[in-house]
C-alpha cells in the first residue's frame, strides 16, 4: 500500500517488485503497444535477466504478460541483454537481442512470433541459427563489448543495416551489419560512426526526423531522402546519460557525419535528459504518425533501501520527438495519452510573481500531479552577469533555489513538506552573458529528503529560449519519487527522483516561487491532479 511503499509511482511504467533496466523492443502491433524490459524475476539488484513483456492501448495502462524471451539456449543461456523490433514486410515483427553465450560472450541473437494472429505476441521462438552475430578471431571484436542492435532499416539496395553498440580501446562505435534475409549478416567495412575517447555505446539508436516538417510528425526508421535529418543516439557507458548527434547519413556509404559530433569541443553534445535517464530508444508510432522515445529511470536510493523496499527501477512517460526547426535539437513531450489522466484542474489568473515570494498551488493532490507554468521575465537590467562559461550542472550546484540571484530563481517547489524542510525546486534561473540572456533550468533536489543516503546532486542545463521574445514555460510531471520536468515547450528535460521523508502522499505540497530580486508575471498556471494508472496490475 501507499502508506508503506511511498516511493512507488501511481502513473510511471514500473512491475509489481524487482529490478528493472532497459526498455527493450519497443513496438506496435495489430493495434496494441508492446514493451518488453530488462528484468530480474528474482530481486531488486540486477542480475538474472530477462525480457519481462506487457502490453498497452494507450501508452499509459499496460497488462502485464508473462516473460517473452528467457535463456533458452546456448547463445544466450548466461543472459538475454537488451535489443530492439523490426517489423518484416506483411507487418511480421521480429526481435534482435544480445544473448550472453556460456562463455559469457555477447552475441546478437533472432527471435520472431509463435503465431502472428495472437495480438499479445505471448510466445517467441528463437532463431535455430543462432547466434547471427558473434565476437570471432577473425573480426576481432572485443567479445564484452559488443551489445544492444537496434531496430534495423532497409536500404534501396533491399538490405538491412542494423547497429550493434560497440568500443575499441576507448573509441566507441556503432558497427554496423547488413543482411539480405534477416538471418545472415555480414559486417560492413567500417562503423556507421565512432569517436575517440567514448567508451563503450550501449543501446545505439538510429532514425530518421522530418526536416523543417510540423511539430510531432515521425517517420518510419527506413525512410530517407532530401526532407530527413538522421539521428544517432548512444548511451555512454562512462558517463551513464544518453548523447545524440543530429547529421547526415550518406546511404551509398554508410556513413554518418554529424553537424556536430564528440570530437568537436566547440559544442557540448546535446543530451536527451540531464537528469537520471539512460539506455533509451525510439520506435515509430504508425498509429499517431509519431516517434515515441521510452527510457529507463535507475533509483537515487542506496542498494540497502532498494532490497528493502524490494524493487528498483522505472520508465518515463513515454514521449513525442520531433526536430526543432531550427534543425539544431530534438523538442519532447510526454505523450499526449497521458493528459487523459488529468483531474481537478487548477488554473490561475495571470499574476505578478514577486522577488522573495512563495505562492502555495491548492486544490490538487500534489505527490501526483502534472504542472504547466509560464513565466514572462520583464526586468532584464537585473540579471546576473556570466563572465565565463561554466558546466550547468556545476552552476545548479552553486546556485541552488536557495541562493538569491537577480532575475531568478524563480519556478515550482515540488513534493514540498508544510515547513519546507524538504522540497524538490524546478526553476529558471537567467545570467547575461556575452551580451545574451542565458537561460539556466535545474532540478534541485538537495532538500529533497531527510534521508541523506540518496543521492540528492541537482541536475542542469542551459535551454534555448530568449525570454526578450518569449516567455518561459516549465511543466512538470510529479509522482511520488519521481519528478519529470520540460523547459521550454519540451527543449529541456530533466527527471530527478527523490525519496522525501515527510512529503509523502497526501502531506506532499506545491509551490510556485521567486528568489530572485526583480519580479516575473505567471502567465499561465495550469494544474491538474493525475488519477492512478493500471500499469502491470499495481
Ligand atoms: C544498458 C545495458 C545494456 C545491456 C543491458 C544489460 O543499461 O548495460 O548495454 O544490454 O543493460 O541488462
Amino acid at each position: 500500500s501507499s502508506s508503506n511503499q511511498p516511493y512507488r509511482t501511481a502513473y510511471h511504467f514500473q512491475p509489481p517488485k524487482n529490478w528493472i533496466n532497459d526498455p527493450n523492443g519497443p513496438m506496435r502491433y495489430k493495434g496494441l503497444y508492446h514493451l518488453f524490459y530488462q528484468y530480474n524475476p528474482k530481486g531488486s539488484v540486477w542480475g538474472n535477466i530477462v525480457w519481462a513483456h506487457s502490453v498497452s492501448k494507450d501508452l499509459v495502462n499496460w497488462i502485464p504478460l508473462d516473460a517473452a524471451i528467457f535463456p533458452s539456449q546456448p547463445s544466450d543461456i548466461n543472459g538475454c541483454w537488451s535489443g530492439s523490433a523490426t517489423m518484416l514486410p506483411g507487418g511480421k515483427p521480429v526481435i534482435l537481442y544480445t544473448g550472453i553465450d556460456p562463455n559469457n560472450h555477447q552475441v546478437q541473437n533472432l527471435a520472431f512470433p509463435k503465431n502472428l494472429s495472437d495480438p499479445f505476441l505471448r510466445e517467441w521462438i528463437k532463431s535455430p541459427k543462432n547466434p547471427l552475430m558473434a565476437p570471432t578471431v577473425a573480426n576481432k571484436i572485443n567479445s564484452t563489448s559488443f551489445r544492444d542492435p537496434t531496430t534495423a532499416w532497409k536500404g534501396k539496395d533491399g538490405y538491412w543495416r542494423v547497429l550493434i553498440g560497440n568500443k575499441v580501446n576507448s573509441v566507441g562505435r556503432a558497427v554496423l551489419y547488413k543482411s539480405k534475409d534477416f538471418v545472415n549478416w555480414v559486417e560492413a567495412k567500417q562503423p556507421l560512426h565512432s569517436a575517440q575517447g567514448t567508451g563503450m555505446w550501449e543501446c545505439p539508436d538510429f532514425f530518421p526526423v522530418l526536416n523543417n516538417g510540423p511539430i510531432n510528425v515521425g517517420l518510419d526508421t527506413s525512410v530517407d531522402g532530401d526532407h530527413v535529418r538522421h539521428v544517432l543516439k548512444v548511451s555512454l557507458d562512462d558517463k551513464k546519460h544518453d548523447y545524440y548527434l543530429i547529421g547526415t547519413y550518406d546511404a551509398s556509404q554508410d556513413v554518418f557525419t554529424p553537424d556536430n559530433g564528440f570530437e568537436d569541443n566547440s559544442q557540448p553534445v546535446l543530451r536527451y535528459d540531464y537528469g537520471k535517464y539512460y539506455a533509451s530508444k525510439t520506435i515509430f508510432d504508425d498509429g499517431k504518425n509519431r516517434r515515441v522515445l521510452f527510457g529507463w529511470v535507475n533509483e537515487s536510493s542506496s542498494q540497502n533501501d532498494d532490497i528493502k523496499k524490494g524493487w528498483s527501477g522505472i520508465h518515463t512517460i513515454p514521449r513525442s520527438i520531433w526536430l526543432h526547426k531550427s534543425g539544431k535539437q530534438l523538442i519532447q513531450w510526454p505523450v499526449q495519452e497521458i493528459e487523459n489522466l488529468r483531474v481537478n484542474p487548477v488554473n490561475w489568473p495571470t499574476r505578478l510573481l514577486k522577488g522573495g515570494e512563495l505562492l502555495q498551488v491548492n486544490g490538487i493532490t500534489a505527490v501526483q500531479a502534472d504542472v504547466e507554468i509560464s513565466f514572462q521575465v520583464r526586468e532584464f537590467q537585473k540579471a546576473e552577469v556570466l563572465k565565463n562559461w561554466a558546466d550547468p550542472q556545476i552552476l545548479c550546484g552553486m546556485k541552488g533555489a536557495g541562493v538569491k540571484g537577480g532575475i531568478g530563481p524563480f519556478g515550482l517547489l515540488v513534493l514540498a513538506s508544510k515547513d519546507l524542510q524538504e522540497s524538490t525546486a524546478v526553476f529558471f534561473r537567467i545570467f547575461r552573458y556575452q551580451n545574451k540572456n542565458l537561460v539556466l533550468m535545474c532540478s534541485d533536489q538537495s532538500r529533497s529528503s531527510l534521508n541523506k543516503e540518496n543521492d540528492m546532486t541537482p541536475f542542469g542545463t542551459f535551454v534555448d529560449v530568449d525570454p526578450l521574445h518569449e516567455n518561459l514555460s516549465l511543466r512538470t510531471l510529479i509522482d511520488h519519487s519521481v519528478v519529470e520536468s520540460f523547459g521550454g515547450e519540451g527543449k529541456a528535460c530533466i527527471t530527478s527522483r527523490v525519496y522525501p521523508t515527510l512529503a509523502i502522499n497526501e502531506k506532499a505540497q506545491l509551490y510556485a516561487f521567486n528568489n530572485g530580486t526583480s519580479s516575473v508575471r505567471i502567465t499561465r498556471l495550469s494544474a491538474w491532479s493525475m488519477k492512478k494508472a493500471n500499469i502491470n496490475g499495481n
